[in-house]
């Protein structure tokens, strides 16, 4: 038995029947996974995320929107010979540097130490959209926005279908998740919001502390974000930052896991962040330069 029928054994159940017709073309969902503080498991959380929603049978790409920090490299314990820097130098195709994990989830490893996306000049964009043109097979794609109330994390929220907000129940976490929720709120009264709580203590501790970003945002900006889950702090979770492997591979049966095996669930079942037939990365990328280029 290989590692990922192994795991889908282990949570004894079996995968969510994908309901799409195998001939149409897939709807590709982008969600930007993203926090007003740093530090709260974005990156973890991406990674984690998007094999279980792998392991569920649906075809996932992951990527470090901050191109400069390359957290899901060390998450995943990859060295990729080639990142997305060989792609804006118009070396290598995406195609050509995109990596899958024994499970079959993909990666575009962040090219470590390099500019920021919305810092690239017009050859190296047109490169990366040339080249972003040719993806377009996935069910999900999950940007790791990194964190902050900056114009580059909040272009690489309006550019997606939906924002994941991660926020650990420390009260700088909520007040920060709060002031990212009312940037984007800003922009596009409508865009499609969800939380998650992560470190949380247990169920209760982590529904208490979702209420209360709901309730905020209910009454100061007239909003209400979706629910999707609670990820509880657990130590298998720092162990296997440590052996760099994703925890839901390395502690399949943490009571972390069962938080992500849920919450890939939930996304999956509640249909969220569906968007148009045509939605492609290429579209995601131009939209995020175009909304770049207005505000300079
Ligand atoms: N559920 C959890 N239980 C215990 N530790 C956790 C949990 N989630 C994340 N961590 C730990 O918190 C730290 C930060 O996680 P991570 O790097 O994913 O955060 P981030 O939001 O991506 O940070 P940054 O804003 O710096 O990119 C890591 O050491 C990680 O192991
Ligand atoms: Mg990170």
């Amino acid at each position: 038995m290989d590692q990922a029928a192994a795991l889908r054994k282990l949570r004894d159940k079996s995968p969510i029947k994908s309901s799409q017709n195998k001939t149409k073309k897939r709807s590709t969902k982008i969600f930007a996974i993203s926090s007003g503080k740093g530090g709260v498991g974005k990156s973890t959380i991406t990674v984690n995320l998007g094999l279980s929603l792998t392991l569920e049978g649906k075809k996932v790409l992951i990527m470090d929107g901050d191109l400069g920090l390359a957290n899901i490299n060390v998450i995943m314990g990859i060295i990729p010979k080639y990142t997305l820097y060989h792609v804006i130098r118009g070396q290598k195709t995406l195609k050509e540097i995109i990596l899958q994990t024994p499970e079959g989830l993909s990666i575009i490893p962040g090219a470590s130490g390099y500019t920021q996306l919305a810092d690239l000049d017009s050859n190296a964009r047109e490169n990366l959209m040339k080249s972003f043109a040719e993806i377009d097979d996935f069910d999900y794609i999950l940007i790791d926005t990194g964190a902050g109330i900056n114009s580059v994390v909040i272009n690489l929220i309006m550019a997606a279908d939906e924002v994941i907000i991660v926020t650990t129940p420390e009260p700088t976490s909520i007040t920060d998740s709060y002031g990212l929720i009312k940037s984007i709120i800003n922009r596009n009264k409508s865009f499609k919001l969800s939380v998650i709580i992560n470190k949380a203590k247990d169920e209760i501790d982590g529904r208490k502390v979702s209420k209360r970003v709901v309730d905020i945002c209910n009454k100061f900006l007239n909003v209400v974000p979706k629910e999707i889950g609670v990820v509880y702090k657990d130590e298998e979770v720092e162990r296997s930052i440590y052996v760099q492997k994703p925890f839901i591979i390395n502690s399949p049966k943490s009571r972390a896991a069962d938080c992500i095996f849920r919450l890939s669930r939930t996304i999956i079942e509640e249909n969220i962040g569906q968007s148009d037939d045509d939605k492609r990365l290429s579209g995601y990328l131009k939209k995020f330069f175009a909304n770049n280029d207005n505000e300079k």
